[in-house]
């Protein structure tokens, strides 16, 4: 594992960018896992900036998100389809019709999810998976568990999720109670995964998953097992 501290929010955003860049670059048809929170904001800004001095491609790149909250359409301005559409889509040239988010209002959760990982497995997996890290150590949505979850399935959020993603709705009642998350399977089965978080409150986890025990009651900590993964953490 590649564990890289920086000084600042921007060094990480401009890192992170660099080395999905380094991926567009090597392999323009590549698939990219992308991730939504606060953490990833910096980095989709600094990919922006390069595709319009016209440093990077997207025409021929896929890409397929982690998670979708339950019951949001992808109008609705706190869903991750409209979060990925205002925070990178938008602004790169990216055919969105090769952008995949599950849908969080299918009427068939379970046949989303089933259809979602068949999806990823003929794009023939992912090239480089973008993660974030919650407090309690979740990646993507896959909460704390007694087992590791392989494929995309429904999660009920825990208590501590809704209080920190709260910040983003009206209020703490507004944010859904469930999600739909790409499981393990398809994160491991990334070829290279990168991580970014920032802030002193992320240390602790950081510590538990890359330096404790593997446990499905730290998400996050499966990730010692993948061959390929960079974390860039900066405390500010
Ligand atoms: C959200 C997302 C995760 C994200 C995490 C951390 O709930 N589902 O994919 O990594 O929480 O978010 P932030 O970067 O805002 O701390």
């Amino acid at each position: 594992m590649n564990f890289i501290t920086v000084k600042s929010y921007d060094e990480l955003s401009v890192k992170a960018a660099n080395i999905i860049a380094s991926q567009i670059i090597m392999k323009p048809n590549c698939v990219l896992g992308l991730a939504t929170g606060s953490s990833p904001v910096g980095t989709y800004k600094e990919l922006i900036k390069k595709c319009n001095a016209g440093e990077l491609d997207f025409s021929t790149v896929t890409s397929v998100n982690l998670d979708e909250y339950v019951g949001l359409n992808g109008d609705h301005d706190q869903s991750y389809r409209y979060f990925m559409n205002t925070n990178l889509f938008n602004h790169v040239n990216i055919d969105k019709a090769k952008t995949a988010v599950p849908s969080g209002i299918s009427d068939d959760l379970a046949a989303e999810g089933a259809a979602y990982d068949k999806h990823i497995a003929d794009l023939g997996g992912i090239d480089l998976q973008l993660l974030g890290i919650g407090l309690d150590g979740h990646i993507g949505f896959n909460e704390p568990a007694d087992v590791f979850t392989k494929e995309t399935h429904v999660v009920d959020l825990h208590e501590s999720t809704i209080e920190a993603n709260a910040r983003f709705f009206e209020s703490i009642d507004d944010v859904p109670k469930k999600a739909i998350t790409m499981g393990m399977g398809a994160i491991m089965n990334a070829k290279k995964v990168l991580l970014v978080a920032n802030g002193a409150n992320k240390k602790e986890i950081l510590e538990k998953a890359f330096f404790g025990p593997i446990t499905p009651q730290v998400p996050a900590s499966i990730l010692q097992l993948h061959p390929d993964v960079t974390v860039i953490y900066s405390e500010n």
